[in-house]
């Protein structure tokens, strides 16, 4: 059987939409593969160690700023001055909050550069948009249902992009989505107007 690492990129991992993600792949891979998951920065040295012995390789990150949140990017670092030897496979699955999966083509893009600059494989790509909500609304079934895909061609080493989000419109989004950050924000006493200033960030 052969193996793949799995890399948890989020920095929230424990609570992550990309450990849900992670779970949900693990369930229809794990006859294909011997797995291993890792979380980004705690594990960095043991998945350096660990890409001298896989085949293949998923990071599972969120989009952030258009693009890899800096754990990740420190984790590239650390790969690139290893100068590991064994040339994995890279396959990436890429969740963010706007509805359009396209927000995360650079995030892919700079997945790639990466691999190129490692001499690794660059495999499949999955790109999910909805990402902070899909998961909790009957959506689910349709992000299982490009998991299945999306290890197919990592199996067949197909080499293949897939997308998916939620098939409403784009103002339906935009209402459900800003009544719940509000609502959120009541919870933590945080008004409209707050999330509207950079205060928001002190
Ligand atoms: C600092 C930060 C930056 C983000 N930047 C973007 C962005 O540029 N575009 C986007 O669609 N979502 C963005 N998001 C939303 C996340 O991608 C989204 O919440 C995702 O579901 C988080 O995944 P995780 O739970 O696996 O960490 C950002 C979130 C944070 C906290």
């Amino acid at each position: 059987m052969e193996k793949m690492i799995i890399v948890n990129g989020s920095p929230r991992a424990a609570v992550s939409n990309s450990k849900k993600l992670i779970e949900i792949f693990k369930n229809i891979n794990s006859k294909k593969f011997n797995i291993t998951e890792f979380v980004c920065r705690r594990d960095n040295d043991k998945i350096c160690a660990e890409f001298e012995n896989t085949d293949n390789v998923l990071f599972v990150f969120p989009l952030y700023t258009d693009g890899v949140p800096s754990i990740l990017l420190q984790l590239f670092k650390d790969i690139e001055k290893a100068e590991i030897k064994n040339k994995p496979k890279i396959n990436v699955i890429i969740n963010c909050g706007f509805m359009e999966p396209f927000q995360n083509d650079t995030a892919v893009e700079i997945v790639k550069i990466f691999s190129e600059q490692c001499g690794f494989e660059f495999g499949s790509v999955l790109c999910i948009g909805s990402g902070e909500a899909i998961m909790d609304t009957p959506f689910k079934l349709f992000v299982n249902m490009k998991i299945k895909s999306f290890s197919k061609a990592i199996v067949k080493n197909s080499k293949k992009t897939f997308k998916v989000t939620m098939p409403i419109t784009k103002s339906m989004f935009l209402k459900a989505s800003t009544s719940y950050w509000l609502k959120k924000g009541e919870k933590f006493g945080v008004s409209r107007e707050k999330m509207d200033t950079m205060d928001i960030e002190k």
